[in-house]
């Protein structure tokens, strides 16, 4: 249903029509490393599109609430970047695809810098980068940045947090790795919290959607108006999305899509059009490479139907 004002438009219809097909595709496999992410109904599927000027269309479950995983990952390297400054983060993290899955045990050869913040390693990196005295402050940081990306206050899932706490020795050994590179620097357990915290934070299609529409539309979330980071600090963004933000499937991605996007374990993704919209996906069921089975029907589609290839 559309909040554009009741009369059904072009847009909602086709959003309406797409859903409809793509609810069907019955592919993938729910993620189940994160136990609690597990429970998630794989028939679920919310599909969310938002316009530069403030207009949000849904379809389906686009209101239903669920971790947003690494989909996180492009927002905290947008509040890092705003809060660092684009060389200072540079030093940091790379920004070359690695053709590898999300939690690749790799980092740079001779720099020991994760080679870029979309995969796990740089992510936790990224993290550490934002505005903070300490731990607990840097998370305040991303939370308050991502619900202004938003456009509301946005809360934990303490439960799926636990989960991930109690089988994250995966990422805990990527935060030594990077310590004894020199790439982390601090406590690794709480830096590699605060990663796991960012993932654990409760969003919607809805939310994704206006989230990725505010990086397309410069860094002013189109629904408050409230600037949240700078138009610069977005195309660098955007750039990296489109080179890795679907990890060993990214070539694929934007061969097909045009899009920069970022998938998401629980089966969340974003999808932008600079300067024009924003999309925001939820289904669980996940392809071989972690992204959601139905958000690459529905944005393939999207982006055929509407003409949205960059390329
Ligand atoms: O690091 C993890 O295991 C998760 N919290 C997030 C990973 C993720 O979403 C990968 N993306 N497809």
């Amino acid at each position: 249903m559309s909040d554009a004002g009741g009369v059904p438009s072009p847009v909602q219809e086709m959003l309406d029509e797409l859903h409809t097909r793509v609810r069907d595709v019955d592919a993938g496999e729910v993620a189940t490393y994160i136990p609690a992410l597990g429970k998630a109904d794989p028939a679920l599927f919310g599909l969310a599109l938002a316009t530069q000027d403030g207009h949000v269309y849904t379809a389906g479950d686009a209101d239903t609430g669920f971790t947003i995983q690494s989909v996180s990952k492009p927002f905290v390297y947008a509040l890092a970047l705003h809060d660092r400054g684009l060389n200072a983060v540079l030093r940091r993290v790379g920004v070359e695809p690695t053709g590898e899955g999300f939690d690749a045990l790799r980092l740079e050869a001779g720099t020991g810098r994760p080679l870029n913040p979309m995969v796990n390693a740089g992510a936790v990196v990224t993290a550490s980068l934002v505005d903070g005295d300490d731990h607990g402050q840097r998370f305040q940081r991303i939370i308050d940045g991502l619900s202004a990306f938003a456009g509301r206050e946005l809360r934990l899932d303490h439960e799926v947090l636990a989960s991930e706490e109690r089988t994250g020795d995966h990422n805990r050994a990527l935060g030594y790795l990077l310590r004894n590179a020199g790439a982390l620097r601090g406590d690794v357990n709480e830096a590699v919290g605060v990663y796991f915290r960012q993932c654990s934070i409760v969003v919607t299609a809805r939310d994704l959607a206006v989230m990725a529409v505010t990086l397309a539309a410069g860094g002013v979330n189109p629904v408050t108006g409230r600037r949240v980071v700078g138009a610069d600090t977005c195309e660098h963004v955007l750039a990296v999305m489109a080179t890795s933000g679907t990890y060993d499937f990214a070539g694929e991605w934007l061969l097909r899509t045009g899009l920069p996007a970022k998938s998401g374990v629980s089966g969340g993704l974003v999808a932008a059009l600079p300067s024009q919209l924003g999309i925001g996906v939820y289904s669980p069921p996940l392809d071989r490479r972690g992204t959601s089975v139905r958000a690459i029907a529905a944005c393939q589609e999207l982006s055929a139907r509407f003409g949205l290839h960059l390329m």
